[in-house]
């Protein structure tokens, strides 16, 4: 069974992905994960400058899921490419590099500065962080999405994934203007952003007071996203949100998606994405399919 999927102009070993933020910068999982069985490995999002990101508590358990209000905690990218990037670099998989600018220029200056540097399979724009005030959602905005991806276009040549909110009403216009723009594929969804109760305080549990939810709670929401998205645009969908099993995966590539990247499993789970990895070729098998090419937006809803 050929597992292997092509994004743009990237071939990936298989089609399963670990999300940013929720695998650290790898070394965190050395030892428990076999990164060779990875289709990919999307570290914690980098900004220009270090961020402390939130006050605590800046995350919470929910029914099948959490919120978080991480803020973008990071020790900048000059750190990430002294420290963090000659390791990841030598890392038996897809490296895709996850940067956020406060504008459309800050985008620029981090995808110069990693423009050059070897061992970067692509970079992961995230335009939807929606843990950061002064305003870091681009992605609400078609015009915003389309000006962030055409400045990191202008001065960057490796391939460029635009992450995207689904805290939005119609996900289509946005998917069309990253396509313009010249994203070799999009990254559907980060958290959609929710609000946790302590009524006995009367106060919100996290310090941010707002968070993004994740986990198995959103992936039927995630899923109709990508369904969507995929439909209106030619470049690749990559799914996110819930992602936990096997059978999770399937759906997400029968809906659309080309691959796709798992994120709150890791923390309950750690080995989850290799397992699902190994196991994707029965199931694959199971619909006839010789490829996974084969199955991606099958999905027969007419
Ligand atoms: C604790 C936590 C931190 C996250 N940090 C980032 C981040 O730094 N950059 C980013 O693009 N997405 C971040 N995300 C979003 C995930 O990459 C993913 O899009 C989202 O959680 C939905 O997938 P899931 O339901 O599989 O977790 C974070 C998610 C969680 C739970």
């Amino acid at each position: 069974m050929d597992l292997s999927v092509r994004i743009g102009q990237l071939t990936l070993r298989n089609p399963v992905l670990v999300a940013s933020g929720t695998f650290g910068y790898a070394r965190e999982m050395a030892g428990i994960v076999d990164f060779s069985r990875l289709g990919g490995i999307i570290p914690k999002t980098i900004t220009l400058q270090p961020r402390r990101g939130n006050a605590l508590p800046r995350s919470v358990e929910t029914p099948c899921g959490m919120l978080n209000a991480i803020g973008l905690d990071n020790d900048g990218v000059e750190h990430f490419v002294q420290h963090h990037l000659p390791y990841l670099r030598t890392l038996p998989t897809a490296l895709v590099v996850n940067i956020a600018g406060k504008s459309a220029a800050e985008f620029a200056a981090l995808a110069e500065r990693l423009a050059d540097q070897p061992g970067i399979a692509a970079l992961e724009l995230n335009l939807s962080c929606p843990n950061v005030s002064g305003g870091l959602d681009f992605a609400t905005e078609p015009r915003l999405t389309h000006e962030v991806i055409r400045q990191v276009r202008r001065v960057c040549p490796l391939p460029i994934w635009a992450k995207l909110t689904p805290n939005v009403t119609d996900i289509v216009p946005l998917a069309r203007a990253a396509e313009e723009a010249g994203a070799e594929a999009i990254s559907l969804v980060n958290t959609f952003v929710g609000l946790a109760v302590d009524w006995r305080r009367r106060r919100p549990v996290l310090a941010n007071v707002t968070g993004g939810l994740s986990g198995p709670a959103i992936k039927p929401l995630a899923l109709r996203f990508v369904w969507q998205a995929a439909r209106a645009v030619r470049i690749p969908v990559i799914g996110i949100g819930g992602i936990t099993t096997l059978d999770d995966v399937m759906e997400f590539l029968v809906a659309g998606a080309s691959a796709v990247q798992i994120g709150t499993a890791n923390f309950f789970d750690p080995t989850v994405t290799m397992r699902i990895a190994d196991a994707l070729p029965e199931a694959l098998a199971t619909l006839g399919a010789r490829c996974v090419r084969d199955i991606v937006g099958t999905l027969q809803a007419d």
